[in-house]
């Protein structure tokens, strides 16, 4: 149970850190959801209720992150779901926007358990989020698969650097999340059929089915450095 505890989620506006923040909720804790769009975390609000807490906040920029961290105080634990993510020809994308995912997606992450660590309290843990395409190549996907070893590494380390504190990673195969929703409806659905006849669970993933590894990771004190994969099989694919 966690009753009485403090939860932060970065990302929890949204998909998976949502579905999270609801979980979390359910068990008693108290939630600190933040992402940058105000509209979205309003919404989060909404379907929260009175034990969510909503703050503006821009990983990317280093001082916001500290700032945030110092008005949240003490707390339990550090969830780190956001993200923008991109793809495309590795020959093809500008390098500027290669740089921008490691900006969004890794030092996001990073500023978080640096200036988030210090509030945490000595039975916490912290949760990163990587990704499957840093354990199986997929085409279009060089520098997120980058991005996503980078975080799984910095997390095992942090495992060692921080203890007692623990340290785990998540790596999502396809959710089915927001996240795609730049993509026409027929695209996603293409792209999910496409990837679920392929997966030895015959179907992608939801935001729930990441939440409950996320809620496992937070709740099991003999678990740390661990990246715990939640594909559907996708890497023995
Ligand atoms: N869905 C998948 O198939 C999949 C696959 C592999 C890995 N993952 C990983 O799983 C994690 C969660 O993904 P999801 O599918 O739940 O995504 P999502 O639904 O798009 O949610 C992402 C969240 O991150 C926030 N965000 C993005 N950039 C931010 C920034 N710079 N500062 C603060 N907040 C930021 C977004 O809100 P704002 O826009 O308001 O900032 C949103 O709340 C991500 O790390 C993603 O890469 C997902």
């Amino acid at each position: 149970m966690l009753q009485y505890q403090k939860v932060v989620i970065i990302g929890g506006s949204s998909g998976i850190g949502l579905e999270t923040a609801k979980q979390v909720i359910a068990l008693g804790a108290d939630v600190i959801i933040a992402s940058r769009s105000e509209d979205k975390l309003q919404k989060a609000k909404e379907e929260l209720g009175s034990r969510a807490a909503v703050y503006t906040l821009d990983t990317t920029q280093e001082q916001q992150v500290q700032s945030f961290f110092e008005t949240v105080g003490q707390f339990d634990h550090l969830v780190v779901s956001a993200a923008e993510t991109s793809g495309g020809s590795f020959l093809q994308t500008d390098t500027t926007q290669a740089r921008q995912l490691f900006e969004n997606k890794f030092w996001g992450q990073y500023y978080a358990a640096k200036y988030g660590a210090p509030k945490i309290s000595a039975n916490g843990s912290i949760t990163l989020f990587s990704g499957v395409v840093a354990y199986k190549a997929m085409i279009g996907s060089a520098t997120l698969g980058a991005v996503n070893a980078a975080v799984a590494n910095l997390g095992q380390t942090l495992a060692l650097e921080l203890a007692p504190i623990r340290v785990n990673i998540i790596s999502p195969g396809i959710i089915d999340t927001p996240s795609r929703s730049k993509m026409t409806e027929e695209a996603r659905n293409d792209f999910y059929a496409k990837v679920a006849s392929k997966l030895p669970v015959k179907r992608t993933g939801t935001a729930e089915d990441v939440a409950q590894s996320v809620l496992y990771l937070i709740q099991n004190g003999f678990v740390t450095g661990t990246v715990l994969h939640v594909e559907g099989g996708h890497i023995l694919t």
